[in-house]
């Protein structure tokens, strides 16, 4: 059995568990094409240093683990651990640092990935935490960008796709911790 759904077969996907979802936003071909595409990017941006890709958890280790595999340089991976949206699809506002990376971030060249920039309050904390730890560089790589974060005071310097503003599902995306496995993205209805 294939695991590849079309957009068009997908409101039958077993995995969303009977909610129908409203459109496919983007499907695996797309996501895969511009992952890769980032990937050059992020290589040719990196000419030399101690590259650390700091994957923000859950919502960017799908995201995190294709990216890194388009990366041609040595790199190391960590992760960090915040909480800010609970159960529900509206941003608290309260960033909740969990986990910190383990390993040193002094000189190195820190890229900060996330699944998606909504509000930009998850990456305003963030920023301030990391920059704080005197990397050599800081910057953002984000999946998704909904380009109404007037309150982020960070420039993000790779993203991925504009993203609209609807609640989005997959490809690491949660809601309420459900549908992070869909290998596409969707809004639900
Ligand atoms: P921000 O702090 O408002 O920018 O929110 C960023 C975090 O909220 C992301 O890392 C996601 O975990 C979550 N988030 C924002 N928008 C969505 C969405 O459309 N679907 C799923 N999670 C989202
Ligand atoms: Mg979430």
């Amino acid at each position: 059995m294939t695991s590849t759904l079309r957009p068009s077969s997908s409101q039958a996907d077993p995995r969303l568990s009977g909610r129908a979802v409203k459109r496919i936003a983007f499907d695996e071909a797309t996501l895969a094409r511009r992952v890769s595409e980032l990937g050059r990017e992020i290589t040719a941006a990196y000419p030399d240093g101690d590259l650390l890709v700091l994957g923000l958890l859950k919502g960017s280790f799908i995201f995190l683990s294709d990216l890194v595999r388009q990366i041609s340089r040595p790199l190391q991976v960590d992760f960090l651990v915040a909480s800010s949206y609970g159960d529900g699809t509206i941003s608290s506002g309260t960033v909740n640092l969990v986990y910190d990376p383990e390993t040193r971030l002094e000189g190195k060249d820190i890229l900060l990935v996330e699944d998606i920039v909504d509000s930009g309050r998850t990456l305003n904390r963030l920023m301030t935490i990391l920059k704080e730890r005197k990397p050599r560089s800081l910057e953002i790589c984000a999946l998704l960008h909904k380009r109404i974060a007037k309150e982020l005071k960070y420039g993000t310097k790779f993203v991925g796709f504009d993203a609209p503003n609807e609640f989005l599902v997959g490809y690491g995306l949660d809601h309420a911790e459900n549908f992070r496995h869909l290998p596409y993205i969707a809004s639900l209805q």
